[in-house]
């Protein structure tokens, strides 16, 4: 590690990617560690993802999926620490020391929270309430200043300034301010249902990383638009405005637009453009992604060899933690 600003992300391996996760987290990530401006931290957070229901027979096939979609992204271990959250023990026993300092009334008012609780009755386990408490012991475990998220983290890293205040004024200075690094412009919106963001848990809504040409061009084909010129432009359009200039077809975007003024625009047209610059960027990255697949073994020792290098920057911080805790 050299003495670059630290920075940390963690994804939750919770299903198939979409390309709504790509362009808002896992290419930002790449992006960022090719800057090489940071030391890179990533996580699969494990951990976070059991406080909703989940399969326990499927969840080591996750995992390796997610780690083989990532380094397919292009997350290149010899740049980043890649890592799975659960390897490194530190993070649930930090978790529990940050329990003690932060008062409960803070978790019961997050959105996420409030939100997931509401949509899951029957499994409102304390792990959820006490997910933003893992969260800023991910975080600050590794002496972060930078962590890339998505806007709707942003709430969960403000709490993590307030544990880290409480932290420091109780047990002297210590933890640095956490930084959110959030990602711009990257709101894809679902493809039949406009008005929402893209999620997995809208079927028809999103482009799955591995959708098969077809299935891309067919979803593409059945985003919805409308030919209402007079008023502002509608979400469908837009978001399918946005996805090529995110899909870095910024010529065919600029075409477009201007038919879209003189209200000459065929979106069919536009959708087949489309359509052919997501598969251009996706199909590599399929390809790498089958190739790292066939090797399991390959994928948990990246995975392993990750964790050991997050293990010791942990263990040295831990041991500071829990000097100024009196726990050791
Ligand atoms: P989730 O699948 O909601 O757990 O999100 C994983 C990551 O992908 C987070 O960093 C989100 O902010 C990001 N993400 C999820 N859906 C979208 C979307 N529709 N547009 C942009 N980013 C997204
Ligand atoms: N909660 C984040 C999400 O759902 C994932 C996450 C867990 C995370 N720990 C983190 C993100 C630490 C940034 C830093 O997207």
């Amino acid at each position: 590690m050299t003495n670059k600003k630290i920075l940390f992300s963690g994804i939750q391996p919770t299903g198939e990617m979409h390309i709504g996760n790509y362009l808002g987290a896992i290419r930002n990530w790449v992006n960022l560690q090719n800057k090489g401006e940071y030391n890179c931290i990533y996580s699969i957070v494990d951990l976070h993802a059991i406080t909703i229901d989940y399969d326990q027979k499927q969840y080591q096939n996750r995992i390796l999926d997610l780690a083989a979609t990532l380094l397919a992204c292009g997350i290149d271990p010899k740049k980043s620490i890649l890592f799975l959250q659960s390897s490194v023990k530190e993070h649930a026993e930090l978790c529990w020391l940050l329990n003690t300092i932060i008062p409960v009334s803070e978790l019961y008012r997050m959105t996420q929270y409030k939100d997931k609780s509401s949509k899951n009755e029957k499994n409102i386990n304390i792990g959820l309430l006490d997910y933003p408490v893992l969260m800023a012991a991910d975080v600050l475990l590794y002496g972060t200043e930078i962590v890339p998220v998505g806007e709707d983290q942003s709430q969960h890293l403000e709490l993590t300034n307030i544990i880290l205040k409480k932290f420091n004024n109780k047990f002297g200075e210590f933890f640095k301010k956490v930084n959110p690094y959030i990602t711009t412009g990257a709101k894809i919106m679902s493809l039949n249902d406009p008005e929402k963001k893209m999620s997995k848990s809208i079927p028809g809504s999103y482009i799955s990383l591995s959708d098969t040409p077809d299935e891309i061009r067919k979803k593409v084909s059945r985003a919805v638009t409308d030919s209402n010129f007079d008023k502002e432009m509608s979400h469908g359009v837009k978001n399918l405005f946005d996805l090529l200039l995110f899909f870095n077809a910024k010529e065919a975007h600029d075409k477009f637009l201007i038919q879209y003024k003189d209200k000459t625009i065929k979106y069919s047209e536009l959708k087949s453009e489309l359509a052919d610059v997501i598969i251009k960027e996706l199909e590599p990255i399929q390809y790498r992604k089958q190739e790292l697949l066939k090797n399991p073994k390959k994928l948990k020792n990246i995975l392993d060899s990750g964790a050991k290098q997050a293990q010791k920057i942990a263990m040295k911080n831990m041991i500071e933690i829990k000097k100024r805790m009196g726990l050791y």
